[in-house]
């Protein structure tokens, strides 16, 4: 009887364990084939670097959310769908309002795109004057060169060459230089006269006057009343013969702006849990979708970065979806404007699809594309309790090394989930050369590499999907990694993003405690001139900064909302 009761009770325990075990699918993680299939798909031309706010971006957003659906997640964005949606930017453009007038001797209304253009960075509002030809507008102290000597511009319509006058044509003066010039002296507009009408997006930065660029024929219907034309007074620059002068014509100015908002989106599905006690928590899987789309002609296809996030991340949804889903629920989120400043997870940890409260962990994959025999690095394991065996037990498993990192901070999204309280892990394979290059392509993948990461990631994911929750700690804050700006050791501290034109570079941060932050630089601001040379692009900057030593100090002229501002920063030393 006895022994009878217990064969009995066996049995019952037997099936109840089968139950368990079989109650759903083992997770199968992504093989290597289908990371690098998805990968290409967002490396094509279409996808055109994927910058949030482009339509390349907004591209990779629907093929996410179509793969998402394809795969039987539930949609956790706005309004029933995938894409949880946020403002990137709100820009004003100079809108069709706009006009310029010749007000005499000759009357003439000019049209607006084909004869005149008003910079996108232009101040609203209407002026009307007298024009005055300021040659180039420019100052080169050091060549003893003055544009504004003996000219009295205060309240009038400035008209300046575009470039430079031949002798000075190194010294690489930019349209910033020519505005920041112009107000300086007083002048309530500067035309700068150019032979391609420049696009409202390539001249975006604000220096506080109005300004536009005009036709080489208007400008000489502007000096015609005077008997000069600009290809002789140009010469006349040269010849030392007088070159600007005031003028009788009169015009009239008027900058119409129209607000812009530009939008870019989260992608998000959600896998219900399978635990009626665990399913009201959620397990977050994130990787940034967005890159730096193209400047200048060249795309960056972001393979890497974060190509290969995404592809993990959209492995592991499919994974999790075909083994019915995990314990708790699973939330994977494809974040857009990473490259931005973080900009989708913030909105994400303000606004998520469940609240973060409910939040046991999140794993972020960013830049897991280049494993090539080397360890997987992992972030954050100082973030929670346990996460440091829970991931070194993963790694294990699949017989991979491991160099373990317990700091939660980095440049990625898990620190927007970490800053809100959420243990976090930052799955990533390291740096490379092509990091933020359009060499960052397809063909460098390792896609064996990111197979085997994916399936460190499904062991992580299960185990934080079903285990104890864990505790969240506080990590004190590390000397800064180099970011975008830094390069070879000598650090300044600022991110930012290329852009096409000529047009200075706008920082998108400034990390603390380095000597961007010290020189008071922040976010928004735009930097002219570094040492007293133009940066007209991203990579001038990375060389500029790369050429100095740590220690160096140098002047930043900067535009801070249109006003020009001069500081000096004493560069820093990379921890890297
Ligand atoms: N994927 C990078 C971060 C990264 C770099 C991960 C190296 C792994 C190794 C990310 O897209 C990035 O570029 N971040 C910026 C900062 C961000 C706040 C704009 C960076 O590192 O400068
Ligand atoms: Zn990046």
């Amino acid at each position: 009887m006895t022994r009878r009761f217990v064969t009995f009770s066996l049995a019952v325990i037997l099936i109840v364990a089968a139950a368990g075990a079989f109650a759903r699918p083992a997770v199968v993680p992504p093989q290597a084939a289908s990371l690098a299939e998805t990968v290409d798909a967002l490396t094509t031309p279409e996808m055109d670097g994927r910058r949030s706010g482009t339509p390349g971006g907004d591209h990779a957003a629907g093929r996410l959310a179509d793969w998402l659906a394809a795969a039987g997640l539930r949609p956790g964005g706005d309004a029933g769908s995938y894409l949880q949606s946020f403002v990137l930017e709100t820009t004003s453009r100079p809108g069709p309002g706009s006009s310029l007038e010749l007000l005499g001797p000759s009357q003439r209304r000019l049209e607006f795109g084909r004869d005149w253009i008003a910079h996108g960075g232009s101040l609203a509002g209407e002026v009307s004057g007298e024009v005055v030809f300021v040659g180039y507008g420019i100052t080169v102290a050091e060549a003893g060169y003055d544009d504004y000597t003996g000219i009295d511009v205060r309240g009038k319509i400035a008209l300046a060459l575009d470039g430079s006058p031949p002798h000075l044509a190194s010294r690489r003066v930019g349209r910033l230089d020519k505005l920041i010039a112009a107000k300086a002296r007083g002048a309530a507009a500067l035309l700068i006269v150019s032979g391609d009408l420049p696009a409202p997006e390539t001249t975006s930065v604000e220096v506080g006057l109005l300004s536009g660029a005009v036709t080489r024929e208007v400008a000489d219907a502007m000096l015609a009343p005077s008997g000069r034309t600009t290809v002789e007074a140009a010469r006349a620059l040269v010849a030392g013969a007088p070159g600007r002068f005031a003028t009788p014509t009169r015009a009239r100015i008027r900058v119409e702006k129209v607000t812009h908002e530009t939008r870019a989106a989260n992608v998000i599905g959600i896998l219900p849990g399978t635990d009626p006690t665990l399913a009201s928590e959620v397990v977050v899987v994130g990787a940034h979708y967005d890159h730096l789309g193209r400047a200048d002609g060249a795309v960056y296809p972001g393979a890497d970065d974060n190509g290969s996030g995404t592809a993990v991340v959209l492995g592991l949804a499919r994974a999790f979806a075909a083994a019915g889903g995990a314990d708790r629920t699973l939330v994977f989120a494809f974040f857009g404007a990473e490259e931005l400043g973080l900009i989708g997870s913030r909105h994400f940890v303000r606004q998520p699809p469940i609240p973060l409260a409910r939040t046991v962990g999140m794993v972020n994959f960013d830049m897991v594309g280049r494993l090539q025999g080397r360890p997987l690095s992992i972030g954050g394991g100082d973030s929670g309790s346990r996460l440091r065996a829970v991931v070194s037990d993963a790694a294990q498993a699949e017989g991979l090394a491991l160099d373990i990192n317990g700091s939660p901070y980095g440049p990625s999204d898990h620190s927007s989930f970490y800053g809100a309280g959420v243990p976090v892990l930052f799955f990533y394979t390291g740096s490379h050369s092509d990091y933020h290059r359009p060499t960052d392509t397809a063909d460098k993948i390792d896609a064996t590499g990111m197979a085997r990461v994916a399936a460190v990631g499904a062991r992580v994911v299960e185990r934080l999907a079903s285990e104890s929750r864990p505790v969240f700690a506080q990590v004190a804050r590390p000397a800064r990694r180099h970011g975008a700006g830094a390069a070879g050791g000598t650090l300044l501290g600022v991110v930012a993003v290329p852009r096409s034109g000529a047009d200075g570079i706008r920082l998108s941060s400034v990390m603390p405690g380095t000597a961007a932050e010290r020189a008071g630089l922040h976010e928004g601001d735009v930097i002219v001139r570094f040492a007293g040379l133009s940066v007209d692009g991203l990579e001038e900057l990375r060389t500029l900064i790369r050429d100095r030593h740590p220690g160096d100090t140098v002047s930043i002229l900067y535009l801070r909302a249109g006003e020009a501002h001069t500081t000096s920063a004493t560069l820093g030393l990379s921890p890297d």
